[in-house]
């Protein structure tokens, strides 16, 4: 299941082959800066990160959308992911 859709998106090192960190900027904005009502991604702590994708994953926080997009992850995915965009920064604000 590549969620790729091709363009400037390079895969980031550290996320799993199926998963680029495009697939994920879709929704939450260029970088992960986040978009409308979809949060910040960039710059967050990885641990919160993880938690929140653990938790979507594992069914104890919902979200229709990013259940299903974290139903295949391990938890190495998750933390590579979670490491990836802590590493970006934070926008100026
Ligand atoms: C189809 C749009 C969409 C895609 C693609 C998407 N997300 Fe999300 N994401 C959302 C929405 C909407 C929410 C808010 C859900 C909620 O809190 O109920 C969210 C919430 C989150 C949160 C919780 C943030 C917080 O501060 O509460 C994290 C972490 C997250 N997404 C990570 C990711 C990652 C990593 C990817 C790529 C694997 C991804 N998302 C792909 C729409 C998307």
């Amino acid at each position: 299941m590549a969620l790729a859709t091709g363009g400037s998106g390079a895969v980031a090192e550290g996320v799993p082959s199926t998963i680029t960190a495009e697939s994920c900027t879709t929704c939450h904005g260029p970088g992960g800066i986040g978009s409308g009502a979809i949060p910040r991604l960039a710059g967050e702590p990885a641990a919160d990160l993880s938690a929140a994708l653990t938790g979507f994953r594992d069914g104890t926080r919902e979200s229709t959308i990013m259940s299903r997009l974290t139903g295949p992850l391990t938890d190495e995915d998750i933390a590579g992911i979670a490491d990836y965009f802590s590493s970006l920064g934070a926008p100026a604000q």
